[in-house]
């Protein structure tokens, strides 16, 4: 029996179900009714739903999909996100709310910024941004660490109309340039460093080095960076391109006017893995985008603006942290907490902490940090009072039953419902989710599109499977935050993500999925190339060519395999080149964490693989593809299966007997 249906199998014996709580259901932002409407009438549903916001122009069109599959949602509309995200909210008179209690990882340092501050300081970082030149249309990088500059830099940039594309601050300077340069990125924000682990860790160096690479490419692209005064610490400094944000920022005039902009234009380029080494720069649009997001943030979590504090526990390096850190929940007028650290900072009872300290009310994190605190020990949350949570959010991976129910039990009291939400980062915002006052929750399954949203689990030939059944997970309809196109790369998009079912005109998202008896939906995870390690995408080939730019390293396989705690680890299968192993360094120790710091340069720390095992060959089919699926058994100490499509069985055997000796 192959994994997927292994796991079809265990999932169908879940059979514990969750009512909607009494309370919440009698004042629920949503209810069946809605699901009905949009079910009548699917652009009406999404046309009330942008009505939420407020145009410049309202449009004239809901929907252009005459060239599929580009789509224009909201089309001849205007709107400017930052004005929508921070005036709108002082102007009807909600200036004193606090939009975000930064909790940085320092105990004691913390920040209340209200929507009146917050307006405030996104004008003086347009205004600083336009000084240095950026306008309409330009790209700004941004490289930070979770403090509420980065949040403001993005803002700023919308107010402009400049496009942004946030680095994960753990990424290495590689990525960054590499980034910085597929984009034509002109002005870097970052800062000198960030708290992480109980100590300052430095972003700058990252920077400077990148810049240096950028410009060995394009010595004329970057112009500015401009630095935020984080940590204190000492760092290198060029006249001729750093700023610091203080002096730039802090001397800026707060008056600023956003500039309307096209529902279509661009708002920011997200780089994600694909199955290439090449990330895909994931283009987002304004007017959808910032439509679903809202939206889905106030349907999903059941919102209560004026009552809700509101917590995404991710980074804003991600998707979740652009459209559920500061898109959703600031176009919603939402007080939200945002935190710096590690959940284990200074304390292993860091976040409960907080959820007391702030009241949080919604809380929404990924099924690995779950999984860490269940290790943990339920004591820990035991000691602190969590009885403001009221409705619960999990994203990134499948969730699976038992962290579902120790998440309702023991942080949700037992009452509190968990959303689990199926998207990606090129559908915007969340696409597959209960919601709170309507679904009744089975642990592990993600049940039925959001209003509005056409999901179907299909064939190989795109027929849809009955209940019970499994296949692939598609969308049968375009949405409004769907991705545009790929930066610079529509045929990349077209083929990616609208070729394997072009024929139905379908989106491919690339995971599996199946039906239960009662036609609900259960997420099974990718079906490519792609890993999900703690919630984070990572390609296999990406790290496979890390691990090759390696002078030791002749050949890597990397897959993902199933961990307890981070859902998939990186295990790397790599074959020495013949000077290494001359050199007597087969398989030592040493060789093999300088194969796993060499990753972590070249990509980041997130990709850094759990196990490296030196082996004399690759199983490959007679085509020369690399069969993972035997790696991952390898991986997984489990007995390997069917090798008769290798061009030499025999391989399978010196791989077990190599992995057994170096890990
Ligand atoms: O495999 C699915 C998994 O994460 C992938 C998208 O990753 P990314 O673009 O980084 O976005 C993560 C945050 C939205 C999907 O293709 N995934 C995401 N949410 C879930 C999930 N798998 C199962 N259940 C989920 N709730």
């Amino acid at each position: 029996m192959s994994e997927k249906s292994e796991t079809l199998a265990s999932l169908s014996h879940e059979e514990r179900r969750y009512a909607p709580p009494e309370d919440l259901v009698a004042q629920a932002n949503v209810t069946q009714a809605t699901y009905d409407e949009a079910a009548a009438d699917r652009l009406g549903f999404w046309e009330k739903a942008a009505e939420r916001l407020e145009w410049g122009q309202r449009w004239d069109r809901v929907l252009d999909w005459d060239d599929p599959p580009f789509a224009k949602w909201f089309v001849g509309g205007t709107l400017n996100a930052s004005y929508n995200c921070v005036d709108r909210h002082v102007e009807a008179g909600h200036g004193d709310r606090v939009a975000i209690h930064w909790v940085g990882e320092p105990e004691d340092d913390t920040r209340d910024i209200t929507y009146a501050q917050l307006k405030d300081e996104v004008s003086q970082a347009a205004n600083a941004l336009s000084d240095m030149g950026v306008g309409k249309g330009d790209l700004v990088a941004i490289y930070m660490p979770m403090i509420p500059e980065t949040a403001i830099a993005m803002l700023a940039c919308a107010r402009l109309g400049a496009i942004h594309t946030v680095v994960f601050g753990g990424f290495s300077s590689d990525a960054l340039a590499s980034r910085v340069l597929d984009c034509g990125a002109k002005v870097i924000v970052t800062s000198d460093g960030g708290y992480r682990r109980g100590a300052p860790s430095g972003l700058k160096p990252a920077v400077d080095e990148a810049v240096a690479k950028v410009a060995q490419e394009k010595p004329d692209l970057v112009t500015n960076v401009l630095v935020v005064r984080r940590t204190g610490q000492d760092v290198e400094w060029n006249d001729d391109l750093d700023v610091w944000w203080h002096d730039a920022v802090g001397g800026a005039s707060t008056e600023h006017t956003p500039e309307q902009m096209d529902a279509e234009h661009p708002l920011f380029v997200m780089y994600t893995s694909g199955t290439t080494g090449k990330p895909k720069g994931i283009l987002h649009t304004t007017g959808g985008y910032l439509t679903q997001t809202a939206y889905t943030h106030w349907a999903t979590f059941d919102l209560k603006p004026e009552t809700d504090v509101y917590w995404t526990a991710a980074d804003i390096g991600w998707i979740t942290g652009h459209s559920y850190i500061v898109y959703g929940p600031l176009a919603n007028g939402t007080t939200s907490v945002m935190y710096e650290g590690t959940p284990d900072t200074p304390h292993k009872g860091r976040w409960w902490e907080i959820v007391e300290k702030y009241g949080v009310t919604i809380l929404y994190c990924a099924p690995t940090a779950i999984r860490t605190f269940m290790k943990w020990g339920a004591e820990i949350p035991a000691e602190h009072d969590l009885s403001s949570l009221r409705v619960l959010g999990s994203v990134g991976e499948p969730i699976n039953p038992e962290a579902y129910v120790w998440y309702r039990d023991t942080i949700g009291g037992g009452t509190a419902p968990v959303m689990d939400t199926w998207w990606q980062t090129e559908t915007g915002g969340h696409m597959i989710t209960p919601l709170p006052g309507v679904t009744h929750g089975k642990p592990g399954s993600a049940m039925t599109p959001f209003p509005g949203i056409s999901a179907e689990v299909v064939d190989d030939e795109g027929t849809p499977v009955g209940n019970g059944e499994g296949g692939l997970l598609v969308i049968t309809e375009p949405w409004p935050a769907m991705l545009r196109t790929l930066w610079g790369d529509d045929e990349r998009f077209k083929e990616t993500y609208w070729s394997r079912f072009a024929d139905q005109g379908y989106y491919f998202a690339g995971d599996g999925a199946k039906k239960d008896e009662d036609g609900d939906l259960w997420l099974l995870g990718r079906v490519d190339d792609v890993m999900n390690v703690s919630g984070h995408r990572m390609s296999t080939t990406e790290i496979e060519s890390a691990l090759v730019s390696h002078p030791k390293v002749a050949e890597a396989a990397v897959v993902g395999a199933a961990d307890e705690t981070t859902g998939q680890a990186v295990c790397a299968f790599v074959i020495l080149r013949e000077s290494a192993l001359a050199g007597g360094e087969e398989a030592s120790d040493d060789l093999i964490q300088e194969l796993r710091m060499h990753v972590q340069k070249e990509i980041g720390a997130i990709a850094k693989p759990r196990q490296v095992m030196v082996v004399p060959e690759l199983p490959k089919t007679r085509s020369g593809k690399i069969m993972r699926r035997l790696l991952k058994d390898v991986a997984e100490n489990r007995e390997v299966g069917d090798v008769t499509t290798l061009a030499d069985s025999t391989v399978m055997d010196l791989i077990k007997e190599g992995s057994s000796s170096g890990s």
